[in-house]
């Protein structure tokens, strides 16, 4: 078995560990006209399973094409088995027609890794309209979920927490961490108005005074879903945001300069990457 990386270096070299795998890196270059160039650096060992461990963010599209050519080139290099683990799987939002013509990206996105790879790994992906991972991928799939990793973190870190998920979709994350931490937790009811305009409405008060207020949810994106349901944190001695996948796009990190701290798991590599899904990920190998 070996694991290899090109956008989760660190993550997959834990993982590596915890399973006493090599680490194989891969070198990404361009050739002249500007098509993607791949190798991986030690071909030497006879490898039957090679996990490759490739988060969709930074650069998704480069990120899809790139996952494709590396669990292909695992083959071409002597794998029996290849399993894609994305920490954080793109294009998973794209899980309808918006408006006529718009093309559904989450299932080109299923089918196309599906093509290359035995099975498909990921952590708490966007399953909104559609339910699960089989309407998206034709190769076998495992949905994992970093609740318990979250959960654990907030006892560790929190003395008076007390959960809010921003909209319905976040609240299983909400309730379940809650029910986990042992806190309160309630929900809010967003609205969308585009890409980067939401507004958020309190369904069941809870009390907040003199607590720690930490709102949950799978993806900080703009940031614009987290500032808003700020608003409705009043009287929390402290206000805190954890996404499970923190993109931060647009200076997202900037505009939610108020919160006490903003905080997410290693799915996608940053400096407030502090919730760490190794041992997630190594125990389904285990
Ligand atoms: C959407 O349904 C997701 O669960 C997140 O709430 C959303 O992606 C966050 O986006 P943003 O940070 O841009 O408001």
């Amino acid at each position: 078995m070996i694991v290899t990386s090109y956008n989760s270096k660190k993550l997959a070299k834990k993982v590596a560990r915890k399973l006493g795998a090599p680490f194989v890196g891969l070198k990404q270059q361009a050739f002249p006209d500007g098509e993607m160039h791949l190798t991986y650096n030690n071909t030497k060992a006879k490898v039957k399973h090679v996990i490759i461990i490739e988060s969709f963010q930074p650069d998704p599209n480069e990120t899809l094409l790139r996952v494709c050519m590396m669990a292909e080139g695992a083959r071409q290099n002597g794998a029996k088995k290849v399993t894609v683990v994305a920490p954080y799987l793109g294009f998973m939002r794209q899980d309808k027609m918006f408006c006529t013509g718009d093309v559904q990206s989450n299932v080109v996105m299923g089918q196309m890794l599906s093509l290359f790879a035995d099975k498909v790994v990921t952590i708490d992906p966007h399953l909104h309209r559609v339910r699960s991972l089989k309407e998206v991928f034709k190769c076998k799939t495992l949905c994992l979920s970093a609740n318990d990793t979250i959960a654990a973190y907030i006892k560790r870190k929190f003395k008076k927490p007390v959960i809010i998920g921003p909209d319905w979709e976040s609240y299983q994350w909400a309730e379940a961490i809650a029910a986990q931490v042992g806190c309160d937790s309630t929900v809010l009811e967003k609205t969308r108005y585009s890409g980067r305009k939401v507004s958020s409405k309190l369904l069941k008060p809870v009390d907040l005074k003199g607590k720690d207020c930490i709102i949950v949810d799978d993806i900080i994106s703009t940031g614009h879903t987290m500032v808003e349901a700020m608003k409705k944190a009043k009287g929390a001695r402290s206000v805190h945001a954890i996404g499970v996948h923190g993109l931060f796009v647009e200076n997202a990190l900037k505009k939610m300069s108020k919160f006490d701290s903003v905080l997410c798991t290693n799915t996608i590599e940053r400096e407030n990457s502090k919730i760490d899904v190794s041992e997630l990920i190594a125990q389904c190998f285990l």
